[in-house]
């Protein structure tokens, strides 16, 4: 069961529909237990979902942010990840409550700029989703351009078709025409100093269409993402953790801080293991951390004051940790 004393409020809600969004996609529409309403969200937030012991994700919600009676998660099944989205493609049918956190949101959408290009590779679209509702609803100028692999693929398609009925929405498949491959320096043109870009999907993608926008000119403060799954990558040399309650350890290269100084009978509190929802923030009193995690700003992993113990390493030999 969840442990109810960590993490974010916890709330028990009931799958009120399930729907085949496309080839291994499906949306759950979750409601309260009780019919009343759910925690407001802001464009680009995610919840973290209680799949079974030990085992959460955070998935984005992809609904209207002015709906207060649901919530709409996509989900992949991703037989290479860590099951997961497997179990809940297998287990997660209409009627069964299940626990997830209240929302929360690494992926703030700034509503009020010139113009928003979001851009989404494949399951990435779900936090643009909600952002393109909420510019739509404020009659925000935006495109959404939506990578998918093929037209099975494609999740969500009536909401994206409408918005590319309206213009507003552009598809790009890799196996299509070429000349449907999406660049961004293309759609860019010359940016306005007030165009923003948002980008979520797998890293490759992330990378590539960063890259992009740099190249396109636009200030890396005007370019946004949002990496959807991040697999824990350990490499790295080891190094020499010690905390404040006198243990010092080696932490090997294939393995994480936390996992260490669990063996070593420390509590370490954990939730996603991703570096996503900043469970195991831990101050830093001295050396220089790698930070592998996408909880923290730019300006805080600059600031090394914490880091978080689930995904990230070490710059320096050592460390030295409060925990
Ligand atoms: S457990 Fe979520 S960031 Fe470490």
């Amino acid at each position: 069961m969840p442990d109810r004393t960590a993490g974010p409020e916890l709330l028990d809600v009931v799958i009120a529909d399930r729907r085949s969004q496309a080839d291994d996609i499906i949306s759950l529409e979750l409601r309260s237990t009780d019919g009343s309403s759910l925690p407001a969200f802001d464009a680009g937030a995610h919840v973290d979902v209680y799949i079974g012991d030990d085992v959460v994700r955070q998935y984005s919600l992809c609904n209207d942010p002015r709906e207060t009676h649901r919530y709409v998660l996509g989900i992949l099944r991703d037989p290479a990840s860590r099951g997961g989205s497997v179990a809940v493609h297998r287990d997660f049918k209409v009627g069964k409550t299940i626990t997830i956190g209240a929302p929360r949101n690494n992926f703030h959408l700034l509503e009020n700029v010139g113009k928003s290009i979001l851009v989404a590779g494949g399951i990435g679209i779900t936090p643009l989703l909600s952002m393109a509702h909420r510019l739509s609803a404020l009659d925000r100028d935006f495109a959404l351009h939506y990578c998918v692999r093929s037209d099975a693929r494609l999740a969500f398609r009536d909401e994206v078709k409408a918005w590319q009925t309206d213009g507003r929405a552009f598809i790009h498949y890799d196996d299509g025409d070429p000349g449907q491959g999406f660049h961004l320096a293309s759609s860019l043109m010359v940016p306005a100093d007030d165009t923003h870009v948002y980008i979520c999907g797998p890293t490759g993608f992330i990378d590539f269409v960063t890259n992009e926008a740099v190249a396109a000119k636009l200030d890396p403060s005007r370019i946004h993402v949002e990496h959807f799954s991040l697999a824990p990558s350990h490499s790295s040399d080891s190094f020499v953790v010690r905390t404040t309650s006198g243990l010092e350890v080696e932490i090997p290269p294939d393995r994480s801080i936390a996992d260490v100084l669990i063996d070593h009978g420390v509590d370490v509190p954990l939730l996603c293991e991703q570096g996503v929802c900043g469970t195991c923030l831990t101050p830093v009193l001295d050396g220089i951390p790698d930070h592998r995690d996408s909880c923290q700003s730019d300006d805080e992993k600059a600031s090394n004051e914490q880091m978080t113990l689930c995904c990230s390493r070490a710059k320096s030999k050592h460390l030295l940790i409060d925990i």
